[in-house]
C-alpha cells in the first residue's frame, strides 16, 4: 500500500490558495492513503471564536468537495484537517474521504492551548475505518500526548494511524516512535511548517513530518522548514502481529488489574 504524507505552509484564511498548493503537490500522485496536516486549508492561529466560525464548514462544504476531488484524482483515501461546524458548534476536525464520499469526520478530543477558546472538544467516539483493506485510525496533533488514544485505536484494530498535525512543541516526532513501538502500528504524522503571528500568538510550526513503522523505525522524514511530500510503500498487515518475541504479546500481556484511570496526587 502506498501512503503519502503532505507537509505544507497554509496561508491563513486563504482556502483557495491553499487548495491550489495541495493540488499541485499531488499532481500525478497515485496512492492508497494520503494524510494532510491539521487545518491544512485555513491556518491555525485564530484570534477569536468568530474568526474560527467564519472559516468553519459542514462535512459537505468546500474542503470536503476539494478532498473528494483529490480522492478521485489520486485513487486514495484522504484525511485532512478542517474547522467543522454542526448545530452552531465548531470543532477542530479531520475529514475522512474515500472514492468521492465523506466517510466521517473525527473531532479532536484533546484541545491544545487556546483551541479551548475556539473549539468544542470532540464528542464522537474513537473509530477505526476499514477502507480498501487498510484499517485506519485518526487522531489530531496534541492527541499524541495522551497514549490512551493510540492504545484505544489499536484495540479497535488500527493498523495505520493518520495524524494530521500543526505541531509547535519539539516532542511529538520522537514520541511517535514510542507510540508506534508500544502499539506495533504504522503512523503518518503530517505536520505543517511556517510561522503564524496573529493576535497575541507567534507560532513556529516544526515540520519534520514523519512516517513511522511498527518497530518504531522512521521510514521517511521531512525537513523542518520546507514543503514536502513523503511517499512510501507499507504492508499494513504487519501491524496485526503484536508479538514482541516468542513470549510477549503487547496486548495480551497487559495487566489491566494493575492499571488505574483515576488519580490522586496528594
Ligand atoms: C496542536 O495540537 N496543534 C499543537
Amino acid at each position: 500500500m502506498k501512503v503519502v504524507c503532505i507537509q505544507n505552509a497554509p496561508k491563513f484564511g486563504a482556502k483557495e490558495k491553499n487548495f491550489q498548493e495541495v493540488r499541485s503537490l499531488l499532481n500525478k500522485v497515485k496512492a492508497d492513503l494520503i494524510v494532510l496536516p491539521e487545518l491544512f486549508a485555513t491556518g491555525y492561529t485564530f484570534t477569536s471564536k468568530a474568526e474560527a466560525k467564519e472559516l468553519a464548514e459542514t462535512n459537505h462544504g468546500k474542503t470536503a468537495e476539494f478532498l473528494k476531488e483529490l480522492s478521485i484524482k489520486t485513487g486514495a483515501t484522504i484525511i485532512g484537517g478542517f474547522v467543522e461546524i454542526e448545530d452552531e458548534k465548531i470543532y477542530n476536525s479531520a475529514l475522512i474521504v474515500s472514492e468521492n464520499k465523506v466517510i466521517d469526520t473525527y473531532r479532536k478530543i484533546h484541545l491544545f492551548n487556546k483551541e479551548k477558546l475556539w473549539f468544542e472538544p470532540g464528542d464522537k467516539p474513537l473509530k477505526v475505518y476499514d477502507v480498501k483493506g487498510m484499517k485506519i485510525g485518526v487522531m489530531i496533533c496534541f492527541d499524541w500526548m495522551f497514549p490512551e488514544v493510540c492504545r484505544t485505536l489499536t484495540l479497535l484494530g488500527m493498523q495505520v494511524l493518520a495524524h494530521p498535525s500543526n505541531l509547535v512543541m519539539p516532542y511529538c516526532q520522537n514520541a511517535m516512535v514510542t507510540r508506534c513501538l508500544e502499539n506495533r502500528i504504522f503512523a503518518i504524522t503530517s505536520n505543517r511548517i511556517g510561522r503564524e503571528k496573529r493576535g497575541q500568538d507567534d507560532f513556529n510550526f516544526t515540520g519534520m513530518s514523519q512516517i513511522t513503522n511498527f518497530n518504531g523505525e522512521i521510514l521517511s522524514s521531512a525537513p523542518d522548514k520546507k514543503t514536502d511530500v513523503l511517499s512510501i510503500e507499507i504492508d499494513p498487515n504487519k501491524a496485526k502481529d503484536k508479538m514482541i518475541n516468542d513470549f510477549n504479546n503487547l496486548l495480551d500481556d497487559r495487566r489491566l488489574d494493575f492499571y488505574k484511570t483515576s488519580y490522586n496526587l496528594e
